[in-house]
């Protein structure tokens, strides 16, 4: 993501309730005293008035109890996509023509409306290459970070992100879909596009301005009829990639082939979810190695910690903090706070991962932890992220090989940096001395 000219630390550190504000500029670099703040003060925390309309409110909910009960129950707890689904159903536009509306929502209304058939889209149209399924891309992963790795001075500065951390996802969901090398520079600026809500949006519901989403919107201009394109390509002449599968798959759930706009919307949610999210954490994890000199040598020692490693990484600095993804479907209590009908939930994977309730020692990387991987950072439940399978792999294999092929990493000589804006815990440049390993 560029660095947005209007990035500014304006948010100072939370010291009570009442200066926590986990979505105003610069409030990245509090994030995490901010959490301390409402575990111990308010795990439930009316936002007033900023529910879906100014009657509403919405809730911070940091509590990992309070988080999983909510995404494993979608029916009480409903998903705020479900709710403009059934607005764009009872439009007499069609979706495809309505302003503002990305190919993954026009998908969603007809192949997954339903909790049963979110879940049936999941097990046969994208587990078999984003989820479990995602162990067949084990070599062409493995030989995408040789690639980048080989391309890394002996011995040397680098920025971590513009040199692995960024090109490895794009390259990887390039090949998974089936795109051609030479597109992935386009694919990444409309990737870059796709991710602006999350990155530019205000609030906690992320909201653009008309003027943002007008700029949103000319950025992403071509990508539908480019995906287009390259799904007539592949119906005539499938190839082993997803986007041939998608072209060729009935999705038994509705006894069907899919149609070009449904394949279109899939490709959208892949790009718009498989690209960002893998190098953020990717970054995460070169800190916390860089944070503890006695870890790298500890993974490079019994690589097998790797598994661990990772997951413990996910936990504690979540590549996604939050999301105001659900509404209250009836009045509810979390433990002593009432929480109307109507009410948006943010759900802060981030502080549910550090609750002592949940996890012994939270802020501590335990390599010994047990059940490492029951932390929230892809969400759980019917809704639980569909990439997790091949994000996971491409971070284990990442590291199997930078800590095989590397004799030291550490921070480099420039090692101050700020977060990008936004609700993902991103760095802008993350400026890393490593010395490879001779070969
Ligand atoms: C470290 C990497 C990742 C993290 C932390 C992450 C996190 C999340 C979270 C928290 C959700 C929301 C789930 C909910 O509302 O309950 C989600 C949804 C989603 N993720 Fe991921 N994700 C990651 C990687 C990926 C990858 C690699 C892909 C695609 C290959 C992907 C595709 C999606 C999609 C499409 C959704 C929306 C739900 C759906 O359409 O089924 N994510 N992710």
């Amino acid at each position: 993501m560029t660095p947005p000219e209007s990035h500014s630390n304006t948010v100072s550190c939370p010291h009570e309730l009442n200066d926590v504000d986990l979505f105003s500029a610069g409030a990245q670099e509090h994030w995490y005293d901010a959490y301390s703040i409402l575990h111990r003060e308010a795990p439930v925390h009316r936002l007033a008035g900023e529910g879906l309309t100014p009657q509403t409110d919405a809730f911070i909910l940091s509590r990992y109890d309070d988080i999983n009960r909510v995404v494993k129950d979608p029916l009480r707890f409903t998903p705020i996509t479900s709710l403009m689904l059934e607005q764009l159903a009872a439009s007499d536009t069609p979706p495809e023509q309505m302003d503002y509306i990305n190919m993954m929502m026009v998908s969603m209304l007809t192949l997954r409306p339903t909790v049963e058939l979110w879940r049936a889209h999941r097990k046969e149209l994208t587990d078999p290459w984003v989820g479990p399924g995602a162990e067949r891309h084990r070599d062409m992963i493995t030989r995408r970070v040789d690639a980048l790795i080989d391309q890394l001075p002996s011995e040397g500065d680098i920025d971590f992100v513009q040199a692995f951390a960024r090109p490895l996802p794009q390259q990887v969901m390039a090949e998974v879909l089936g795109f051609p090398e030479a597109d992935i520079p386009q694919l990444a600026a409309w990737g870059e596009a796709q991710v602006m809500p999350f990155v530019y949006g205000a609030g906690h519901l992320n909201r653009l301005t008309n003027e943002q989403l007008n700029a949103q919107f000319e950025k992403l201009e071509g990508f539908k009829e480019y995906v287009q394109e390259v799904v007539k390509a592949k119906r005539v002449k499938p190839g082993n990639d997803m986007i041939s599968f998608l072209t060729q798959v009935t999705y038994s759930a509705l006894d069907r082939k899919l149609t070009d706009l449904e394949i279109n919307g899939i490709v959208y949610a892949m790009v718009l979810g498989g690209l960002e999210t893998t190098q953020y954490a990717l970054e995460q994890q070169a800190q916390l190695i860089c944070d503890q000199p006695e870890r790298f040598a500890a993974l490079k020692e019994d690589p097998d910690l790797l598994r661990v490693f990772i997951e413990e990484s996910l936990r504690l600095r979540a590549p996604t903090q939050g999301l105001s993804t659900r509404l209250t479907s009836q009045d509810e209590m979390f433990g002593d706070v009432e929480v109307p009908r109507g009410s948006v939930l943010h759900l802060r994977w981030a502080a549910a991962n550090i609750d002592a309730a949940e996890f012994d020692c939270p802020l501590d990387l335990r390599l010994d932890r047990k059940a490492a991987s029951r932390h929230l950072s892809f969400s759980a439940g019917p809704r639980v992220c569909p990439g997790a399978g091949i994000s996971r792999l491409e971070q284990q294999i990442a590291w199997t090989r930078l800590v095989e092929r590397c004799d030291s990493i550490r921070y480099g000589t420039d090692n101050a940096f700020l977060h990008q804006p936004g609700i993902m815990l991103g760095t802008l440049e993350l400026n890393l001395n490593i010395v490879k390993s001779p070969d």
